[in-house]
């Protein structure tokens, strides 16, 4: 058994943004499933961080509307409104920390520019942004005494009155959070950690679908662990496919082809060559994610063919050199040479809108339980987030969070009623086939009939399979000992429940969610899908 003041489960930039300020105020312990506490999806972010870093050109309200723009009549305005405004500040706070971005000659941050962004806003360190940010908060965080860090501790379960034998419904206000159970990876016990203040950082759910972005981590597992434990969770249908991953049959998770490149002048080609983003909108390979993944899809059914081609060969070898050489040394390490040839593309599932709904300090619907960064829904992205938003949103919450969680702390304790984890009768069964199984079964079923373009009929078939593999897999979690890989799978599936019904609960077609039943937007101010 454990006890922290404050308990952080995630170490990417959600994660480790709140347990810097947090720690000014008491104990932190932040868990991390695996072994390296930087394999987050934030050390692979490629393009960017956004904000208004140039005021000759730029505006908060250009900021405030291309937002809006993307998220599709989605958005929480004065969600919009505070990260923008409070995004420059926290970008600076990471520079004290010693994050590099780069700059140009004349000593000024070198902008760039993503899909659906009017100005150059997008600060950048090479193309490795994310690996930057990362690597510079877990120094901070490493010199800080009053932050732990627990490699390879797997949060299972979230405790609440549940546990000591109260019954806990969705609709009840006064559910709290007294900690969480976690599995220590490396003996097999499940430790009670009690904590006055959680908060959820986990990431993404890339991982329900067959082709990602997101490294292997991004299991959706605070999202379902907020469910089960009766918090809401809101905008799952919102699953934003990223249009340019690399083309690379059999390897998994799919390397990105980040959207800067679109923003230095790359274009799409299809397999003759011709560029065809203008047939469908007038921003051309430019315009939002969504619309241009969708384009992607459209013809790689009219050519059949499962890639078109991203081309940015006619731009000087130096440019290119100097802003993607992590990508220019992947290619070439498959035989293309960005600066001659076309790079072959895919869209992959990259980022999910939706989450853990929150506030806008972020506490969920659950007392002392915050949720901050991809696992959250705060109300920022609507129905589709706009290129490099989302690191800047988990620093902004991250401040944010860790004001309001100061304030409150005062007068919790911790919840010494708790009970240990409870294993009678759970047996090592050595099956794990019956989970990659599964695993494989769920990612492909998700691909086919709940991707980038969907119908009544596909959601309702997805619905139906997903119920016999979710039966199944609760019954073999109820009888054996845990292991990561089968809570993964249980998590993911309940993440793919969330995602159809979600989906079937919206009757229209709106940013990141398009229907071949509705293929309209309805009128009138559009509902949230909240669970
Ligand atoms: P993560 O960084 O994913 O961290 C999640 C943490 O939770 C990890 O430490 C993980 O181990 C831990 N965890 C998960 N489950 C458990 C559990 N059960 N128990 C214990 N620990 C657990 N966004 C931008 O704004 N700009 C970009 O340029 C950009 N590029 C991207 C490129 C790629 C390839 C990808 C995948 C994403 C990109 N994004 C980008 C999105 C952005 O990187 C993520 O949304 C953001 O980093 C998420 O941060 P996070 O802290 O919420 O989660
Ligand atoms: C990219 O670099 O294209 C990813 C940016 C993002 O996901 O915000």
């Amino acid at each position: 058994m454990r006890q922290t003041d404050f308990l952080v489960i995630g170490s990417g930039i959600a994660g480790l943004s709140f347990a810097l300020k947090a720690a000014e105020k008491g104990k932190v312990l932040v868990l991390t499933k695996v072994n390296n506490a930087d394999e987050t999806n934030t050390k692979y972010a490629q393009g960017g961080i956004a904000a208004v870093f140039d005021p000759e050109v730029d505006t908060f309200e250009k900021h405030i509307e291309d937002t809006l723009i993307a998220g599709d009549g989605l958005c929480d305005r004065d969600i919009v409104e505070i990260v923008v405004k409070e995004g420059p500040d926290r970008i600076r706070e990471l520079i004290d920390y010693g994050a590099n971005f780069d700059k140009d000659d004349d000593g000024d941050y070198d902008l760039t520019r993503e899909g659906g962004h009017s100005e150059k806003r997008i600060l950048h360190y090479k193309d490795i942004t994310g690996w930057e940010i990362e690597r510079t908060l877990l120094e901070a965080v490493e010199k800080n005494p009053n932050i732990e860090i627990l490699t390879h501790y797997y949060a299972v379960e979230i405790i609440t009155q549940h546990h000591l034998g109260q019954e806990v419904k969705r609709e009840n206000t006064d559910t709290t959070c007294f900690g969480i159970y976690a599995l220590d990876v490396n003996t097999g016990e499940v430790e009670k950690i009690l904590s006055k203040m959680t908060l959820m950082a986990t990431g993404g759910a890339g991982h329900i679908y067959a082709a990602t972005t997101n490294p292997v981590i991004a299991t959706g597992d605070g999202i379902a662990m907020v469910y089960r434990a009766k918090g809401k969770v809101r905008d799952m249908e919102m699953i934003q496919f990223h249009p340019t991953s690399l083309y690379n049959p059999g390897s998994f998770p799919s390397f990105l082809v980040t959207e800067a490149v679109r923003g230095e002048g790359g274009v799409l080609r299809d397999l003759s060559g011709r560029e065809f983003m203008y047939d469908y909108d007038e921003r051309g390979s430019l315009a939002p994610r969504d619309i241009v993944a969708r384009s992607i899809d459209a013809e790689m059914k009219k050519s059949g063919e499962e890639y078109v081609y991203l081309d940015i060969s006619h731009k000087p070898k130096e440019l290119i050199l100097d802003h993607f050489p992590t990508i220019y040394e992947k290619c070439l390490s498959l035989g293309i040479d960005m600066t001659k040839d076309y790079i072959p593309v895919t869209p992959a599932a990259h980022y999910l809108c939706g989450g853990i709904l929150v506030d806008e300090e972020g506490q969920s619907s659950i007392k002392n339980l915050f949720a901050c960064g991809e696992c959250s829904s705060t109300g920022l992205h609507g129905a589709n987030r706009l290129a490099s938003n989302s690191l800047v949103e988990a620093a902004v919450f991250g401040n944010r969070i860790a004001q309001r969680a100061l304030e409150n702390i005062e007068g919790v304790e911790f919840n010494v009623k708790v009970p240990e984890w409870d294993e009678f009768g759970a047996v090592q069964i050595n099956e794990e086939i019956l989970v990659t199984h599964n695993l494989r079964e769920l990612q492909r079923m998700m691909s086919d009939y709940v991707g980038i373009v969907r119908s009544d009929f596909r959601l309702n078939r997805a619905m139906r399979r997903l119920q016999m593999l979710k039966e199944e897999t609760e019954e073999f979690y109820k009888k054996s000992k845990l292991s990561v890989k089968l809570c993964e799978l249980r998590n993911l599936i309940l993440c793919a429940e969330m995602v159809i019904k979600c989906a079937q609960m919206r009757k229209e077609s709106r940013g990141l969610h398009y229907t071949t039943d509705y293929p309209y937007k309805l009128g009138g101010k559009p509902e949230n899908s909240v669970l």
